[in-house]
């Protein structure tokens, strides 16, 4: 399969890497903007799995609403895109009095902004050769009713807003053979939650986290188009 994560440089997006690499010779695409990071995952997957084929692409997501060239690399290589794991995220736990538009805007465009315009400039590679499986990455923040934190508001409604963006695009796409849909996770030992829940201990490790999102990448898109599933134990921080 072709397959293409983000945020491949640490925590979940590195296990999701790592887990693809082991179950099959799949040709990944593994986006970061840390070069040494995309370095030693690439040395660890060919000792799990010599066949895999591993793309490191060094990428600030920033860049691409605005410099769509810099997907060439990918677009030149596949023609058809099986999996696209949107899963680079950006948390400041910061009050929301203090967090200012440039923090804000951070976190909506990693969170937000950038997955929606990487899945628009990669569509011409979807659903053409096969089925192929767009799977969001949202937080339990984001999720409807969910139990909320102080520090994370402007993170929840980005989360939240790429959630709704999965409902809203099988109508947009109206292509059965596009599937879309979103995880919302909840707590998983990540640099970031311990970023965001400093002393906690999530009931999960980023490579559990990591192997549930796998296997619904490559099976979910069978049973679920434009929707929201919670992935979680408890709600982050219980
Ligand atoms: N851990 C949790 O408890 C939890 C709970 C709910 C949801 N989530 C979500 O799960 C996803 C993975 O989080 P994690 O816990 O594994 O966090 P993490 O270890 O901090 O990983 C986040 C990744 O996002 C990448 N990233 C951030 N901004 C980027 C940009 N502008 N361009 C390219 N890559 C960028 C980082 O890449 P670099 O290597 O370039 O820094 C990093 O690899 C996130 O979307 C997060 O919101 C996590």
């Amino acid at each position: 399969m072709n397959i293409i994560v983000t945020g491949a440089g640490s925590g979940i997006g590195y296990e999701i890497v790592r887990l693809f690499a082991g179950n099959g010779i799949h040709h990944i695409f593994a986006i970061s903007r840390n070069e040494k990071k995309l370095q030693k995952l690439v040395r660890e997957c060919k000792n799990i799995n010599h066949q895999s084929i591993i793309v490191p692409l060094v990428l600030d997501l920033l860049e691409v609403p605005d410099n769509p060239g810099s997907l060439k690399p990918v677009k030149a290589s596949i023609n058809h895109i099986d999996i696209l794991i949107n899963n680079a995220g950006k948390l400041i736990n910061k009050p929301f009095q203090s967090t200012g538009m440039a923090e804000a805007m951070n976190m909506f465009n990693t969170n937000f902004f950038a997955p929606a315009f990487l899945i628009r400039e990669l569509l011409s590679h979807m659903g053409k050769k096969g089925k192929t499986h767009i799977l969001n990455i949202s937080s339990m923040g984001g999720f409807q009713g969910s139990s909320k934190y102080p520090g994370l508001s402007y993170y929840s409604a980005s989360k939240a807003a790429i959630a709704v963006l999965t409902e809203c695009l099988p109508a947009e796409f109206r292509n059965p053979d596009i599937r879309v849909n979103c995880l919302a996770l909840g707590a998983a030992q990540t640099e970031m939650f311990n970023e965001a829940f400093p002393g906690h201990k999530a009931p999960v490790s980023a490579e559990k986290m990591a192997a549930f999102i796998v296997d619904f990448a490559v099976k979910g898109y069978q049973y679920f188009n434009g929707k929201i599933i919670p992935v979680a134990l408890s709600d982050p921080g219980d």
